[in-house]
């Protein structure tokens, strides 16, 4: 008997409930704008969907590197032709100083004053046909001190470059110029009445070899970057 009560208590506790809960619902649906519900439900989809942290996109910085340089420095990219169709580009500062409007086939050079960072003379040696060792002796001679000299090959940069010339370009912190071969790329920042630090990446060069080259005959372009202090 006693056991008969207790079952029967819970179940009138239980529809009691019940009912209870169907009247409240049926209250609040009446009661609350349905903008309201949808609110919770909204709230309740964003606290059950885990959004990846936005990470912002990085930022192409002076020259298309990625980084910015620390002030008082100028920020610089080279990048050496690639075969005979893609050109040497030079950067300085966020101006493409050299490009496709105005590199050439052999040795691209282009001076900037190291106070101010704009462009002194910028030109175009043919190592391939015609004796232009000399007029790039010439040239270099000229620039003037406190100058940054970045150079670039495109296609062909060493049949008819001359010792004098090699030994110039050393003159501005050249190591590898020696080193240069038929259809070699070479890039190389160099300086003239500024010192360069010694552990600075200034100059790299990547020989033709049918093994690794990207083009026929030619090996891929290549680049260096950084920043460089101003004077
Ligand atoms: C380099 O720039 C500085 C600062 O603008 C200027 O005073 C100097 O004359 C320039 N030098 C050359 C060689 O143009």
């Amino acid at each position: 008997m006693r056991y008969q009560i207790t079952v029967n208590t819970r179940i009138v506790i239980m529809t009691t409930c019940c009912i209870t809960g169907w009247f409240l619902g049926q209250f609040l649906a009446h009661v609350l704008p349905p903008k309201h519900i949808i609110a919770v439900v909204k709230d309740i989809k964003q606290v059950s969907v885990i959004k990846p942290k936005a990470v912002p996109p990085p930022k192409r910085q002076k020259c298309n590197r990625w980084s910015t340089c620390p002030n008082g420095e100028f920020a610089f990219q080279i990048m050496s032709g690639g075969g005979t169709k893609r050109f040497p580009k030079i950067c300085f500062e966020d101006y493409i100083i050299l490009g496709e409007m105005n590199a050439g086939r052999g040795i691209n050079i282009a001076a900037v004053n190291a106070s101010s960072g704009k462009a002194i003379d910028v030109a175009t040696f043919d190592m391939w046909s015609g004796d232009n060792s000399e007029a790039l002796v010439k040239f270099i001679q000229k620039i003037p001190s406190s100058s940054y000299v970045l150079m670039a090959t495109f296609d062909e940069g060493s049949t008819n470059l001359k010792p004098q010339a090699k030994k110039e370009i050393e003159n501005l912190g050249s190591t590898l110029i020696n080193k240069i071969a038929f259809r070699a790329n070479w890039i190389f920042l160099g300086a003239k009445g500024v010192t360069i630090p010694s552990e600075f990446k200034k100059e790299k060069i990547l020989f033709a070899n049918q093994k690794w080259n990207k083009y026929p005959g030619w090996p891929s372009e290549i680049q260096i970057d950084g920043c460089v202090g101003r004077r």
